[in-house]
């Protein structure tokens, strides 16, 4: 009986050590980590950092205040990739609603966009 006692009380208080311990242990709630921007691993959307991106390979262009990476999209643009990438790191917006030609972008075009774009250019 005596050993029957011994055990349940040992029992008991590992189960409220462990109740104590567990914040310790378990990861953080979602509620409390860290948004990935706030782990500035995310580059601010500025003229200067697009001006960076300025290649092929990290090809990125600004349209209507909106910051795009067309790096994936150029190498299957319906025209020459050329004509993209004339405007890698910098503001596209006159090319791209001209097509450099003086002709719109077609509907479709226009609803492919969203696919790339990373947000709004930041000042
Ligand atoms: C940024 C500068 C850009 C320039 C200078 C440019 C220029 C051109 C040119 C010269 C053509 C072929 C001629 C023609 O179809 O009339 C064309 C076609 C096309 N481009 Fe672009 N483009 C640009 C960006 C983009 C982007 C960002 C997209 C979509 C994400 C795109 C999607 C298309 C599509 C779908 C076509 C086929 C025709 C159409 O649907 O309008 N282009 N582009």
């Amino acid at each position: 009986m005596k050993t029957l006692y011994r055990l349940s009380t040992l029992l008991f208080w590992l189960a409220v050590g462990g109740f104590a311990a567990a914040p310790q242990w378990l990861p953080e709630p979602l509620s409390q980590t860290p948004p990935s921007r706030a782990t500035g691993t995310q580059p601010r959307l500025t003229p200067a950092e697009m001006a960076r991106h300025n290649r092929e390979g990290d090809c990125w262009v600004s349209i209507d205040q909106q910051v795009y990476d067309l790096t994936l999209y150029t190498p299957t643009h319906p025209a020459d990739p050329a004509v993209i990438l004339a405007w890698c790191g910098k503001e596209a917006s006159t090319a791209y609603h001209t097509k450099n030609a003086g002709r719109p972008h077609s509907p479709y075009a226009d609803r492919l966009l969203p696919r790339y774009r990373l947000g709004p250019l930041q000042p």
